[in-house]
């Protein structure tokens, strides 16, 4: 009975296996992590070593890579292309070199050759007399793909190598992968840059692979003629020499503690490198020592990647707090049992907002698992039900702000048509204090007043000590006090006042923006303040009900006209905004005034032929032209594209607004 449920369960697990593997090796379109699919293949393997009667011939035990695809013609490798083994941590790397001594039977000191593990796909170059013959991807180990003409195309790869030091037949192999900088600009088509590189690979037609700029990196030969390193770090320099471009980081190292003291700093430079990797591997140096080492069934015996360690971990939601933020949105934060995650401690993760919760039916003594990537806040992913203890509660989001009492509410949104997930405080003002003091630290950063002497810390130690409430108090402060507290001297005490002084003189937009009314950011600041010309008139709009007058600027929708009405219904507002007029010197944004569509108001309606809207937007802006939303007499062109809305071409014509076609548009652009 056992023994069918442990069947059942391992051959459940290889179909999974069977199914990601083609996905990532065949459709280059995986839709587990790398990690995940790595867990898998553990999972399986270990329930082989414990079940010696599991065996299967899709098993990853018995394979690597995946059949090749039916588009190219297929390429048998002269020498397997195998794949390596894994380690996690110390244990695995002490294992590692244990076998490798028990295998040579004999104690003996060796060095390790340390490379990067390019995070790419391998590829394998047959030169014969200096000449690239074979071009082959690397398929399921055994046979690949003949892709030879797409290989060429990468500038990275010799055609020839010129050097008479060069055996009459090598096999040289490496990763073919897409810098980071580059998979930015197409990021939108592919889920990683290695799923890029595969497949811009293998296109059909090698002009589309050349579009996209692929790299490659040498780092290992298959069948050689002639036989002549001594150690894999003399192939390395070699390789420069005939003019291949190997890791600026391969090393030489020898013993256990090194690599890992090694493999610890690597783990922080990664994220500096121009290209993805995943780990670092580690091959035996001695390339007599590699030979009778020999390989498994999948791997060879000399050689293992040191995978970075996981960019997520598991531990126990000890609270779950709420934290209030600027906008008054309840983010609710998990309180965890301190945790490493790639380094670095983590005892907060977010739960981003409340139907997270209840979607993910996170509860106070759950046991999740939190993902922390590159440098964003860490996560929670999911909850470990198998973890969970009979008798805890499901957790009850507040429906009062936890600041200040207010009720909360979730908006419907006028877009989706849908509630918002986000629960907020209705407490518009400065009187929910979160609320109040997130604002001050908006008011105070770089796009805003810009007060660089003051930061969030110091703003919640004021706060603390009453000497701000309100924004207009940062001009009140009393210098004397501050320099008695711990920590400020004469000299932080004058920097501080300098730099509010300073700030004294701003721009109108900046000004609007510092004010951190929702759904205003920088860029809707700045269409106000051109429209409104100076502070009076804003002062003034806002006074009288009369926002409803910008809503035909481009970008000014009603959640935003409804967003200041909100915020001008308010009197602390009204009084923070009047009594920074006071302190404050506003003075209009400079508007580049030159352009030769100054004075001229545009919109669009239709698609534009090989140019989005965003682009055609900033084409106008950067001409001094502005953008209206909807068709009024405030509009002088109506540029029409593809299939164009025919309510605004009427409403156009009836008001005699000029129209233009999207190649007038450019000519007067010119
Ligand atoms: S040596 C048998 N060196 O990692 C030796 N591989 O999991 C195997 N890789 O298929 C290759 N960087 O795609 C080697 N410096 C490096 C590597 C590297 C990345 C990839 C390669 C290989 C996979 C093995």
């Amino acid at each position: 009975m056992i023994k069918d449920e442990i069947k059942k369960k391992y051959n459940l697990k290889i179909n999974e296996f069977i199914k990601h593997n083609k996905l990532y090796y065949d459709k280059s379109s995986p839709i587990i992590s790398d990690r995940e699919f790595d867990q898998l293949k553990k999972e399986i393997i270990d329930l082989e070593k414990n079940y010696s009667y599991l065996n299967n011939p899709k098993s990853p035990s018995n394979s690597v890579g995946f059949k090749p695809s039916k588009n190219f013609d297929k390429f048998k490798h002269r020498v397997q292309m195998l794949s390596l083994s894994n380690a996690f941590d110390k244990g695995d790397l002490e294992n590692f070199e244990k076998k490798i001594l028990n295998f040579l039977n004999k104690k003996i000191n060796f060095d390790y050759s340390v490379e990067p593990k390019i995070d790419g796909i391998s590829a394998s170059l047959t030169y014969l007399n200096g000449i690239l013959t074979y071009g082959v991807s690397r398929g399921d180990g055994s046979e690949g793909e003949l892709i030879t003409n797409n290989l060429k195309t990468i500038k990275d790869i010799p055609h020839k190598i010129g050097k008479n030091t060069v055996p009459e037949e090598i096999e040289i192999r490496g990763e073919v992968f897409i810098e980071k900088k580059d998979f930015q600009k197409i990021k939108d088509k592919f889920a990683n840059p290695r799923n890029a590189a595969s497949g811009t690979l293998r296109q059909k037609d090698p002009k589309q692979t050349s579009k996209i700029p692929l790299r490659f990196i040498a780092y290992t030969f298959g069948y050689i003629s002639d036989e002549k390193f001594k150690n894999q770090s003399d192939f390395l320099k070699e390789l420069r020499s005939w003019g291949f471009l190997t890791s600026d980081y391969n090393q030489i190292i020898s013993g256990i503690d090194e690599l890992v003291k090694f493999h610890q700093k690597f783990e922080k430079k990664r994220f500096d490198l121009d290209y993805d990797i995943d780990g670092l591997v580690y091959k035996v140096n001695n390339i007599e020592l590699q030979k009778r080492l020999g390989f498994t069934s999948n791997a060879p015996r000399w050689a293992i990647a040191h995978k970075f360690s996981a960019d997520h971990a598991f531990s126990e939601i000890l609270n779950i707090d709420i934290q209030v933020g600027r906008t008054g949105a309840l983010t609710p934060v998990a309180k965890v049992k301190p945790v490493n995650i790639g380094g670095v401690v983590v005892s907060n993760a977010t739960l981003h907002n409340e139907d997270e919760i209840i979607r993910k039916d996170i509860r106070i003594g759950d046991t999740v698992k939190i993902e922390r990537a590159g440098d964003v806040i860490p996560h929670v992913l999911e909850v470990d039900l198998k973890k969970r203890k009979k008798k805890i509660n499901k957790f009850i989001f507040p429906k009062k702000c936890p600041s200040c009492g207010s009720e909360t509410e979730k908006e419907f949104n006028l877009i989706t048509k849908k509630f918002d997930a986000v629960r907020r405080c209705t407490n518009e003002g400065f009187a929910c204090e979160k609320i109040a003091i997130e604002r001050i630290k908006h008011f105070i950063s770089k796009d805003a007043i810009n007060i660089d002497g003051l930061g969030k810390k110091v703003v919640e130690k004021f706060w603390e000590l009453k000497f701000i409430k309100l924004p207009q108090d940062i001009y009140n402060l009393n210098y004397q006090k501050i320099s008695s507290l711990d920590g400020w001297g004469l000299q932080s005490v004058s920097n501080l006042k300098f730099s509010i002084e300073n700030s004294k003189e701003v721009t109108l937009d900046k000004f609007i923006f510092s004010l951190g009314i929702r759904h205003i950011g920088i860029e809707n600041a700045k269409i106000i303040a051109d429209f409104t010309k100076n502070i009076k008139n804003f002062f003034n709009l806002a006074k009288n009900n009369k926002i409803n007058e910008i809503i035909n600027m481009d970008g000014i929708g009603e959640t935003q006209v409804k967003s200041l009405e909100k915020f001008f219904n308010n009197k602390i507002n009204i009084n923070v905004v009047e009594k920074l007029m006071g302190i404050l010197k506003i003075k209009n944004r400079e508007i580049k005034k030159s352009g030769k569509l100054i004075n001229r108001s545009f919109m669009f309606t239709g698609k534009l032929r090989n140019i989005s809207r965003a682009e055609a937007k900033s084409l106008i802006e950067e001409n001094s032209g502005s953008i209206v939303s909807s068709v009024s007499k405030k509009l002088d062109y109506l540029v029409i594209g593809e299939k164009p809305t025919n309510r605004k071409v009427e409403q156009a014509k009836n008001l005699g607004i000029k129209i233009l076609s999207q190649k007038e548009w450019h000519d007067l652009l010119n």
